[in-house]
């Protein structure tokens, strides 16, 4: 376990102390110099790469990583420190080492920052990050008696203070992954990202709510909530659901998984999948499985067949082949694309295609927009006449 500890940041400051011995860093891990005088100072130009083609690469493709901490296992390491994926913008990580290293918590990742941007350690105990003088995330722990940090291997970056006591962990802070031990708490979500080149949010989301875990994708008013088969108990203020070795919603089960030999992590992905990996010695993490599979068929996902994409039994489609191509023929689940532009030239050659015997992910946000009374034909009208209007719904209630 690596620990950068502040009381000797201070006798550094004293002069007792050479700044190396403050970061005791594993031989086999490229060493973080901190910047002369002042070891709380991370200045991302300054630091160390590690670059993807080295063994020790963390994250995919053209990947540069520059570790702030770093702490080793038997099969895998854990790694604190800052990503790019293009050497002009910088993300704050922890990820999980390996060849497809997973990141499994970020700090900023609506908000890469620049290769001048510093991380503080301050004197009053906050771990602070900034570009250019501008505040961009902190762990607000100034005056909390923080006395040191420090990476546990299950990806855990842990604040303590002079009696170990945990003051902040990023565990508390989930992103779109939780490692196993990890809990969702009410008040937290994960978020997927938008793609896996993406940095910036998506918009599926799994939160930890009183009654369950719900999942959301939130431009379409889709919505699923996952209970225990346990009576739950209405009366608690907070819930917090955790994942253990073989489930996840302890103390109550909510999903069972399978048992786990290695460290196990589950990440929402941009397709709104949740999805179960786990580590293996010197190669990729292996998925185990898709954890909402169990409840969530594959074409009951928003987002399962992409834009204008039709789902049925598994299988992606278009709507029409004479209106429609795939965005990408080798990926049908990528959605389609139709063949000429909506513009809001030539609306009178516009024609509505009829879809029949589908259903809507979102069918209760089209129920509130429903006007009621209006024949198919003015409807259909009303929507050719207006260009911002692409498709309708048509719902009709059997009288009984
Ligand atoms: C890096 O990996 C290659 C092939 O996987 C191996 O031959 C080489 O010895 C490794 N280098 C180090 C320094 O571990
Ligand atoms: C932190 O402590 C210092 C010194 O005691 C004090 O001057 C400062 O106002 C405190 N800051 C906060 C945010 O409480
Ligand atoms: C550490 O523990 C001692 C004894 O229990 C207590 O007096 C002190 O306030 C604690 N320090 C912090 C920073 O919590
Ligand atoms: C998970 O539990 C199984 C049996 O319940 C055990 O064999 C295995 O070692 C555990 N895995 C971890 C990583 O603790
Ligand atoms: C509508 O879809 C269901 C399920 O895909 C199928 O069983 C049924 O035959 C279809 N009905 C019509 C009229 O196509
Ligand atoms: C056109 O359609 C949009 C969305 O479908 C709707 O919000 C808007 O009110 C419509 N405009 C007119 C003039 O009907």
């Amino acid at each position: 376990m690596q620990c950068f500890n502040k009381s000797m940041a201070l006798l550094f400051f004293l002069g007792f102390c050479s700044p190396r011995s403050i970061i005791a860093q594993p031989s086999s891990v490229p060493v973080v110099p901190p910047p002369k005088f002042n070891p709380n100072f991370w200045i991302i130009s300054t630091m160390q790469r590690v670059e993807s083609s080295s063994n020790t690469s963390i994250g995919q493709g053209d990947t540069t990583f520059l570790p702030v901490l770093h702490n080793s296992g038997f099969s895998y390491g854990t790694y604190f420190g800052f990503y790019t994926m293009d050497s002009h913008s910088f993300i704050l990580v922890i990820a999980l080492s390996g060849p497809q290293g997973p990141i499994v918590w970020s700090a900023n990742p609506d908000n890469p920052v620049s290769p001048s941007a510093i991380l503080t350690f301050t004197a009053e105990g906050d771990l602070l990050l900034q570009d250019s003088g501008t505040f961009i995330w902190s762990t607000a722990t100034k005056n909390k008696s923080v006395a040191g940090m420090r990476l546990d291997l299950s990806g855990n970056l842990v604040l303590f203070d002079q009696n170990s006591s945990l003051v902040w962990q990023s565990f508390d802070h989930p992103t779109d992954t939780l490692v196993m031990g990890q809990s969702l708490c009410s008040g937290t979500k994960l978020r997927a990202k938008l793609s896996s080149q993406k940095w910036s949010s998506s918009r599926f989301y799994l939160s930890a709510e009183l009654n369950g875990l719900r999942h959301y994708f939130e431009p379409a008013a889709y919505t699923q909530l996952f209970q225990s088969t346990a009576t739950s108990t209405p009366t608690k203020s907070s819930a917090c659901y955790a994942f253990a070795n073989g489930s996840f919603g302890f103390p109550d089960k909510i999903f069972s998984l399978p048992s786990a030999s290695s460290l196990q992590f589950m990440r929402l992905e941009s397709d709104g999948h949740l999805r179960l990996y786990e580590m293996q010695e010197q190669n990729s993490p292996r998925m185990l499985l898709d954890v909402l599979s169990t409840v969530v068929a594959f074409c009951d996902y928003p987002l399962a067949c992409g834009d204008y994409g039709v789902c049925n039994s598994g299988q992606c489609s278009c709507p029409s082949f004479s209106t429609f191509r795939f965005q990408n023929e080798r990926l049908p689940g990528s959605g389609c694309i139709p063949l000429s532009g909506i513009s809001c030239e030539h609306a009178h050659d516009h024609k509505l295609i009829p879809l029949n015997n589908i259903s809507y992910f979102s069918h209760s946000s089209f129920s509130k927009l429903a006007a009621s009374g209006y024949s198919e034909y003015d409807c259909k009208q009303s929507c050719l006449m207006n260009c911002s209007c692409q498709m309708i719904h048509q719902i009709s209630f059997q009288h009984l």
